[in-house]
């Protein structure tokens, strides 16, 4: 197993590009299987996630041929519909072939994802979506066995106790790609990645409108073709390099970013204080005076997004004053506290809001990434504090940041990888 060791203090600077969104491709992956066709995915990240997503749909007999960041996958006649707990018990993410399988093949055996670090993990939008579209569903042996002799589409709300559901959101659209007649999925995410997600399906072929709001109709269609599609740039490492611009008092311009989709987190590195310029296809952050403290909410898009709340959490351990975090999509996303006290930092949890009281520095330690956003935030926080931090079990980093230490040493960063003794 890897770390990652830093030694802290030295301000980022420099030009890096963003890699294509995780969050997108997984479930663009995940949809290539509604068709016999070839389609090529382009834009795709290196991280660990896609090399799992690439397992399941081997396991499933497509033939998957991966080149740099491009993926094809053609899944022919593939005659298996079983994700297995091996694959599914290492990503959550994985789900998402459910409706794929059960809109192509009428039957899915996808192995039950349960709950995980942050906080637990429901499935429960997902299966009643696809019971509402007639899908007949059983829990057996930890697994999802979902059968559907005919698929219908129809008016299904799919809002929970903490608003829309992104992969559900996911699962219903392409499941209803292939359904008798029109669905409605009210209160849908309509998150740049389900919106990337659709606009994919619609270069296969499916009818849907309306993705850009919280309600998507989709007429089913008997048949889907193979296509070929870019993924968009990922909002979340984007603003993770914004956030290390910000704590190591740098100028970092980052490359393919997409300020159209980062508003909340735009708009609220700018009230601290950085200094933001959009530019086509691009976005310069610049720390220009001190930082003030800031209040975050995380909520669905548009709203402040809770993969960047570890991360906003490290600058504000630095910021003069009192920030607060509320965490409203997971309530116990809160592992990295922990850890940051570790370094010095002074932040008291009461509820499912986060207290931080700035601290003139925080102090290099041996830290433990518990989630991928979390192992950001101890590595952001690595990058200001005095002295060398290491952050072990970065396997988790893996799964979802591309080339992370090397990108970072390039903007002027002392990183490197280590293999844990
Ligand atoms: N929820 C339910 N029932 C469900 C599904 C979700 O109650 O059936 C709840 C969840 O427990 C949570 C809220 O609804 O409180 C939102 O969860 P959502 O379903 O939107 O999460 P997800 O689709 O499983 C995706 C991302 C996560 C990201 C969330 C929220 C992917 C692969 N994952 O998960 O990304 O945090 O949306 O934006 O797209 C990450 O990248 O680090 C990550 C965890």
């Amino acid at each position: 197993m890897d770390k990652l060791v830093i030694e802290g203090g030295n301000r980022l600077s420099g030009v890096v590009r963003v890699s294509g969104a995780k969050n997108s491709c997984l479930p663009i992956l995940a949809a290539t299987l509604l068709s016999e066709d070839e389609s090529a995915i382009r834009n795709v990240p290196c991280v660990r996630d896609m090399n799992t997503m690439v397992k399941i749909l081997k396991t499933l007999g497509a033939d998957v041929e991966q080149d740099g960041s491009e993926i094809k996958v053609r899944p022919g006649r593939y005659k298996r519909h079983r994700a297995p707990y091996e694959l599914v018990s290492t990503m959550r993410a994985s789900i998402c072939v459910l409706g794929p399988l059960i809109a192509k093949k009428r039957r899915a055996e996808v192995s039950f994802p349960g709950g995980c670090v942050i906080g637990p993990r429901p499935i429960d939008l997902h299966l009643k979506g696809l019971e509402a579209m007639g899908v007949d569903i059983k829990v057996e042996k930890g697994y999802i066995v979902a059968d559907a002799k005919k698929m219908r589409g129809g008016n299904i709300y799919l809002g929970g106790h903490f608003g829309s559901s992104v992969l559900a959101t996911a699962n219903i659209m392409m499941a209803a790609t292939m359904a008798d007649g029109q669905t409605v999925i009210e209160n849908a995410a309509c998150e740049p990645e389900t919106v990337d997600l659709a606009n994919f399906l619609i270069k296969m072929g499916a009818k849907i409108r309306g993705q850009t709001t919280h309600r998507i109709i989709i007429e089913g269609v008997k048949k889907l073709h193979g296509a070929e599609h870019s993924v968009i740039p990922d909002r979340i490492e984007a603003g993770t390099h914004m956030v290390a611009a910000a704590i190591t008092k740098g100028d970092i311009t980052l490359k393919d970013a997409r300020p159209d989709h980062m508003a909340a987190v735009i708009d609220k590195l700018e009230e601290a204080g950085l200094d933001i310029k959009l530019a086509p296809g691009a976005l310069r952050v610049k720390y220009a005076r001190s930082l003030k403290p800031i209040d975050v909410t995380t909520l669905p898009y548009p709203g402040f997004p809770t993969d960047m709340q570890a991360q906003i959490m490290s600058l504000m351990t630095v910021t003069n004053g009192i920030s607060i975090v509320t965490e409203k999509i997971y309530p116990e996303r809160f592992m990295h506290i922990s850890e940051l006290s570790r370094m010095g930092a002074r932040i008291l949890l009461e509820g499912s809001s986060a207290i931080v009281k700035g601290v003139k520095s925080l102090s290099g330690a041996p830290v433990m990434a518990s989630d991928l956003r979390a192992s950001a935030a101890l590595l952001l926080a690595g990058l200001v504090a005095k002295g060398r931090t290491d952050v072990h079990r970065i396997y988790h980093l893996d799964r979802g940041y591309e080339k992370i230490e090397k990108k970072f040493s390039k903007l002027g960063a002392k990183i490197r990888r280590e293999k844990e003794e």
